[in-house]
């Protein structure tokens, strides 16, 4: 092994305990928490976030745990996303969503815990939603926005692998939205568009 390339490397091998009931990680480097009223823009009925807030207070729409992998490369990134269950109007909980700074990098979900869908959308709105559940793997190939949608009564949890270079392009999304949604519609989640979705 040649030292040089060896001691550009910062990470060493290790391993890592996630909880499959709460989703937590032992000794993760970075904890990023996503409340409702820091994304109250990304559910499609902005006013029923709001008259939320204001009947319930605020609420941890999900979480995410992770390693401090350095963002590069050749590296494999991983975290634990852990999203709970609940609704905004007729909007089940879920992932802001992003696209990747390197759009053609894929992604792997593995699926720890709970029930849910994976929409991932193209930019010109084509779109394919996979179901997930304990057991269950989804592969988002680049150029694919992806959010997790929990349509469950318990915690979402799962393991999102990708590579280290990825990046998370979040503007795209925040200012479009995505063009199809999963609500409840008489007790089931269903597939509408978004009528507010920016072309
Ligand atoms: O990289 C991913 O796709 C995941 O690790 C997500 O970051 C995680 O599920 C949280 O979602 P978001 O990044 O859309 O806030
Ligand atoms: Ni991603």
């Amino acid at each position: 092994m040649d030292l040089k390339i060896e001691n550009k490397r910062v990470v060493y091998p290790f391993s890592v305990g996630i909880d499959s009931e709460t989703g937590m990680m032992d000794d993760y480097d970075v904890h990023i928490e996503r409340w409702l009223k820091d994304i109250t823009k990304m559910f499609y009925d902005e006013n029923a976030a709001i008259k939320y807030l204001n009947k319930h207070g605020n609420i941890k729409i999900y979480e995410v745990y992770e390693k401090g992998i350095p963002e590069i490369d050749g590296e494999v990134r991983f975290c634990s996303s852990i999203t709970y269950p609940g609704k905004i109007g007729d909007e089940y909980f879920m992932t802001k969503g992003h696209f990747h700074s390197r759009p053609d990098t894929a992604e792997l979900y593995y699926c720890i815990r709970g029930h849910g869908y994976m929409l991932m959308e193209r930019e010109n709105g084509d779109y394919v939603i996979e179901e997930m559940y304990p057991g269950r793997a989804v592969y988002v190939p680049g150029y694919y926005a992806h959010r997790s949608i929990n349509i469950g009564d318990e915690p979402l949890i799962s393991l999102p692998v990708y590579p280290g270079d990825a990046g998370h392009d979040y503007g795209t999304i925040e200012q479009k939205g995505f063009k199809h949604l999963v609500v409840d519609k008489d007790g089931k989640p269903s597939i509408i568009v978004n009528p507010y979705y920016k072309e």
